[in-house]
């Protein structure tokens, strides 16, 4: 399979490994209950990994839209790669062309080891959905097929953002982006089926009052010819038709009969036409397979957008939101009522408005996490999100909430220094939290009292982590007191440990060494 290759690529391929590991910090919760909600101020990038330990493989759909890299954006290039090339480009903008010949590397650069960390947090049956422009989704395809397997390519769809044509344009007037989607198992990812709008239930009619309700004509004839399936066909009244030229029905003539006694054939709608089938509505798919070509009517416009924001913020505080209908079309085709929703490039947070939205339409509990890593992650982004859920807009213009909640959280330390050692700043129990993360892959409940020590049970199996910030830990036959709960396995982290291997493997006794043995995300 082609590759792409490009400046600095041999150092981001495995970057999300050395990507410091980060705790979340709350910082408040806002609304009704604990939803689960997150919105995440802080670089996606440390982000997405802080959330691994939680979310790893539990994603259902992911949304992401980056910055395209039209040379307008003024993004900035600010990962911690080490390799001197790209230490070079620390904190510069990220400019036109014509000024800057290395900015699809470095676009390159900040994506891939972003695109890495989403890959793991996809559940087997997620999919991820990336909205991209011309400037990028040539190389974002290639990068996208070598990260979730070119087998896993869904679709790239493309989406009608504006109507009208720019007049100043300087060749064609651009009127479409594109939403490039893979999933992360092809196997497993299916699509959900998309509601038939007004115009094609409008097909559905029930001239003969069938008691069966509304029907639409489908066509008797087949594409190709069988002789088994070629038979002559007499109307009640009286009218002979054959199957069109060089084809036959699609139907024996037994089954024809069958259908016929059953009132499933009609003479066209009026009873005087070509013999066609009845198709009852409740009888069909309860919806249309998505198709690739996303129009206004389906996904809304730029303008839209822009409209909506507005609405819940008069100043318009963001450029380039998305329409809440685009994301909506995604959660969708991608998501169940109770899947949980990701978007690490949140700007103004239509994501999570798209979510709310579409919970209170259809009495779904999707959860949203959102990634936003400029400062107005509280006042535009957080801030859109509270009003959605509390309501918005003036006498008729007025919204009702959405109601929910979510958590605002800011990136702390890291779990461990650059030296490799446990970082005590971010305290026990962020560590418990961590080392239990690592070993079980569920949530944390706080340490059970009176044994400081012991993490939890899991599977059997109970966990310690004998650790004492200022003294070295050791695990013996005088310490060995501190493991309280019965279990078939006994895990336990201590900075020594001076138990003979035998002796602890005869009593299911597994020896972790602090902090050598702590797994990094
Ligand atoms: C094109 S906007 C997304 C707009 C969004 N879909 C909406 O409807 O409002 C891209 C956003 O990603 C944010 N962003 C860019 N790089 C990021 C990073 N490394 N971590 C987190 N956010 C980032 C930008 O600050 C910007 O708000």
């Amino acid at each position: 399979m082609p590759t792409l290759n490009w400046i600095g690529k041999e150092s981001v391929i495995n970057h999300h490994h050395d990507v410091p590991f980060r705790t979340l910090e709350q910082k408040y919760t806002f609304g009704e209950g604990t939803d689960g909600n997150k919105i995440i101020h802080g670089d996606n990038l440390e982000a997405l990994k802080a959330l691994l330990p939680e979310y790893e493989g539990r994603i259902k759909c992911i949304y992401i839209d980056p910055p395209y890299n039209t040379g307008n954006e003024n993004w900035v290039y600010n990962d911690n790669v080490n390799s001197p090339k790209i230490r070079k480009w620390l904190g510069q903008v990220v400019g036109k062309e014509a000024e800057d010949l290395t900015r699809h590397d470095k676009w390159l650069c900040m994506m891939y080891p972003r695109l890495k960390l989403l890959q793991r947090l996809l559940s087997d049956d997620g999919a991820i959905f990336i909205s991209i422009d011309d400037n990028e989704q040539a190389n974002l395809k290639l990068i996208c097929d070598e990260i979730f397997g070119a087998g896993n390519f869904v679709a790239e769809c493309v989406w009608q953002k504006k109507y009208g044509p720019a007049n100043d344009a300087k060749y064609l007037s651009n009127t479409h982006e594109y939403i490039e989607c893979f999933a992360k198992d092809i196997t497993q990812w299916k699509p959900f089926l998309i509601e038939r709008n007004d115009e094609q239930l409008s097909a559905y009619k029930n001239p003969d009052n069938d008691p069966r309700g509304l029907w639409r004509l489908s066509d008797l004839s087949a594409r190709t010819y069988s002789a088994n399936t070629d038979y002559e066909i007499v109307s009640p009244k009286g009218k002979v038709f054959l199957p069109p030229k060089s084809r036959s029905w699609i139907v024996t003539k037994e089954r024809y009969e069958e259908l016929f006694k059953d009132n499933r054939i009609a003479f066209g709608i009026d009873g005087n036409g070509r013999p066609m089938q009845k198709k009852f509505l409740t009888e069909v798919k309860q919806g249309i397979t998505p198709q690739t070509w996303w129009d206004r009517e389906f996904a809304s416009d730029n303008k839209i957008a822009r409209y909506e924001l507005k609405e819940l913020f008069p100043n318009n505080p963001f450029d380039t939101p998305k329409p809440t209908q685009l994301i909506k079309r995604i959660l969708q085709i991608s998501s169940s009522k109770s899947s949980i929703i990701l978007d690490s490039f949140a700007g103004s947070g239509t994501t999570a408005h798209a979510v709310l939205n579409l919970n209170k339409q259809d009495g779904g509990d999707r959860k949203f996490i959102l990634v936003e890593m400029e400062d107005y992650a509280e006042n535009i982004t957080a801030e859109r999100v509270r009003r959605v859920i509390k309501g918005y807009g003036e006498d008729k213009n007025a919204v009702e909430g959405t109601g929910g909640s979510f958590s605002f959280y800011e990136l702390g330390e890291p779990v461990f220094n650059e030296d490799g050692y446990m970082n005590e700043k971010i305290g026990r129990e962020k560590l418990c939290e961590y080392i239990w993360y690592t070993e079980t892959r569920t949530p944390y409940a706080t340490a059970i009292q009176p044994n400081k020590y012991l993490l939890g049970i899991h599977q059997d199996t109970s966990y310690y982590f004998y650790y004492e910030p200022e003294k070295i830990t050791t695990l013996s036959h005088d310490t060995l007191n501190i493991i309280s709960e019965k279990a078939e396995t006994y895990v336990v982290y201590a900075d020594q440990c001076v138990i003979d291997k035998e002796w602890l493997s005869a009593h299911n006794i597994i020896f972790k060494k602090i902090p050598r043995d702590i797994s990094r995300f």
